[in-house]
Parts: structure tokens; C-alpha cells; sequence
């Protein structure tokens, strides 16, 4: 069976600190720890619903989590600002090595998914404004289950719905927390640490392998996989 890789969405394929310029232009933001503090808050805030079972789409995470960065740094934006960084979220820029790892993925015949906390139509809004929505087979979102990463019954239903044997399926994120889910549920998982400074949470819990960006995976996965692409 030919390899599937389900690619994580926000902070993988996709910069979520690509609001950062929309926020310097917000007078008496410090951009950079805003939108680190919102990024923070917004998982956060998934995870808690997720214990709690009181589900609410990733968007209203990402909404609840602007109101409380907002107040965090005393930066009281209007309605229309707020509404406007909540738009700039739906169109964010991909990072650099994502369309030419993903040529070099597709060309050697992996099965392409994005998986995501975020609702399908956002996904799908998403990876058409960056131009990358043609790599992927489909999008599978947490939205079904309502539930988030890292619950493992999500990773099941990736399973389920690409048709995906676990053996041949690979999680690819750049989030510690979505790499130990996805090797808590017997997944395989590669590790995008693009920056040196990141660390990985030492829970005892190791991805299957690190890349420090897509352009690496190919090489990496085949040379551990048995069941390798095509
Ligand atoms: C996602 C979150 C983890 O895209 O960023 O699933």
C-alpha cells in the first residue's frame, strides 16, 4: 500500500504568524508577542474544550483567544480591527519549503491529506489562497468527531477516512503536542522543526523522525518506511 501522510494544517503547511504584518500595523502592538500569545491561547483553549466536551469550531477558539490577547496586553481593538484579524487567519501564507517539498512528495506517489483542528471550509479557504490545495487528496477535520488534537479517536478518524492502514500512514507536524498524539495512537510521525529553537515537549515520547523542513521528508520517510511511496 502506497504511503499516506497527513499533513497538520496551521503552524506546518501554513504560517500562522503570517498575521504578523497585519499586526504592525496596529499601533502599540508588539507583533511578534501577540501573535505568539494568541497562538498559545487558541490551543489552549481547543484542548480545554476538548477535555471538557464542550466543543466549539477551531474559529471560535481562535476569536476567544484575540479577545483574551487583547486584554493580556491591554490593546483594546474595535470590532472591525478584531473582525479583520480574524479574516487575515483564513488567508494565510504557506511556509517556503511547503510547494516544493510537496512536488517532490506527490511526484514520488504519496497519498496527500491535510488533517486539521480546523473545520474543513476554512482548511479548504486556506490551502486555495496559498496555492496549495491542489497537492492533497482531501482534507480530513477534527470537526467530524467534534473533538481536537490530540484526542486519539481523531487520529483514528484520519485513518478511517483516507483508508489508510496505520503501518502506512505518517502524521507531519510541526507541533510537538500533534506528533506525541499521533505516536500515542501507534501513528508514525515526522517532527517539522524549522527552527533551532523549538523544542520538543520530554515526555518520553519520541517522533518516529525530525526534518527541518519538507524538503527533507521524502528521503527521510523512505529510508524508514518499508511500505515507502508509490
Ligand atoms: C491544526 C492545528 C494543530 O491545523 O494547528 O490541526
Amino acid at each position: 500500500m502506497s504511503t499516506t501522510l497527513a499533513f497538520d494544517v496551521y503552524g506546518t503547511l501554513i504560517d500562522t504568524h503570517g498575521v504578523g504584518l497585519k499586526l504592525q500595523e496596529i499601533p502599540g502592538i508588539k507583533a511578534k508577542e501577540f501573535s505568539q500569545t494568541w497562538r498559545d491561547k487558541q490551543l489552549e483553549y481547543s484542548f480545554r474544550r476538548g477535555l471538557m466536551q464542550k466543543y466549539e469550531n477551531f474559529a471560535v477558539c481562535t476569536s476567544h483567544a484575540l479577545d483574551y490577547t487583547c486584554a493580556y496586553y491591554r490593546v483594546p481593538l474595535t470590532k472591525e480591527q478584531k473582525q479583520e484579524l480574524l479574516e487575515s487567519y483564513r488567508t494565510l501564507p504557506a511556509f517556503e519549503d511547503v510547494i516544493i517539498g510537496l512536488v517532490d512528495l506527490k511526484a514520488a506517489g504519496f497519498r496527500l491529506y491535510a488533517f486539521s483542528n480546523g473545520r474543513a471550509d476554512a482548511v479548504e479557504t486556506l490551502l486555495v489562497a496559498a496555492g496549495i490545495r491542489d497537492f492533497f487528496l482531501g482534507i480530513v477535520s477534527v470537526d467530524d468527531l467534534k473533538s481536537f488534537k490530540p484526542d486519539p479517536a481523531v487520529y483514528e478518524h484520519f485513518l478511517r477516512q483516507s483508508g489508510a492502514s496505520r503501518d502506512s500512514a505518517w502524521l507531519v507536524s510541526g507541533n510537538p503536542f500533534d506528533i506525541i498524539g499521533a505516536r500515542s495512537a501507534g501513528i508514525q510521525a515526522a517532527w517539522v522543526q524549522r527552527s533551532e529553537e523549538s523544542i520538543f515537549d520530554p515526555w518520553g515520547v519520541e517522533p518516529t523522525v525530525t526534518v527541518a523542513s519538507l524538503v527533507e521528508l521524502k528521503e527521510k520517510i523512505t529510508g524508514i518506511d518499508p511500505n515507502k511511496a508509490g
